[in-house]
């Protein structure tokens, strides 16, 4: 009987390749299955939310406006030891502020909260944190574990009403495999 090759061997870059005219939903439905795969007997949080950043983004570009207009896809993970504090992790864009403090801006917020922040125009949400002026938009969905916030989800994008419903209940599926997947400090 022949063994299985070490998961590494399984790791491919098509896993970000998204066929054209797919739905938002099937796209999502791809991310969280190729996020699956790649956690396969990985869980180190480092490399498994690299990976979702990647998958993330390529997921955005690969759909119509407006979700083709996201300028930003990462996570923020708890500034270990602080409890109350959050660090800048893996993602894809722009550079990005270092450390936000929960209560602060939408990130701040979600984590405090422990709830997602769905913002139509970041203009109206107040202490917004501009890391980016092109980002008019933002959703952010927190990671929580045995009741507490590990990291969050963060989504900007280049136009008002970026994300909708249908964002909110995929990323927080995404929230809630990439929590139960990883090893978090
Ligand atoms: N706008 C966020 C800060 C993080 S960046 O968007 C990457 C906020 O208000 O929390």
């Amino acid at each position: 009987m022949t063994s299985l090759p070490p998961p590494s061997n399984l790791v491919h870059a098509d896993a970000s390749n998204f066929a054209a005219n797919v739905t938002k939903e099937e796209a999502y439905q791809q991310v969280l299955d190729q996020a699956e795969g790649l956690f396969y007997e990985q869980r180190n949080w480092v490399c498994n939310l690299s990976n979702c950043a990647a998958l993330l983004w390529h997921a955005f570009k690969s759909l119509p406006a407006p979700s083709n207009q996201v300028n930003w896809a990462g996570f923020y993970t708890l500034n270990h030891p602080s409890t109350t504090e959050l660090i800048l992790g893996p993602f894809q864009g722009k550079v990005a502020c270092q450390t936000i403090a929960f209560g602060r801006g939408v990130c701040g917020a979600a984590a405090a909260t422990k709830t997602t922040q769905l913002v139509p125009d970041v203009d109206a949400f107040p202490g917004h944190i501009a890391c980016d002026g092109d980002s008019k938009s933002e959703i952010v969905v927190p990671i929580v574990v045995d009741d507490r916030v590990v990291a969050i989800i963060d989504v900007d994008c280049a136009e008002l009403n970026g994300f909708d419903e249908v964002d909110k209940v995929w990323l927080e599926k995404l929230a809630d495999l990439v929590g139960r997947s990883c090893d978090w400090p």
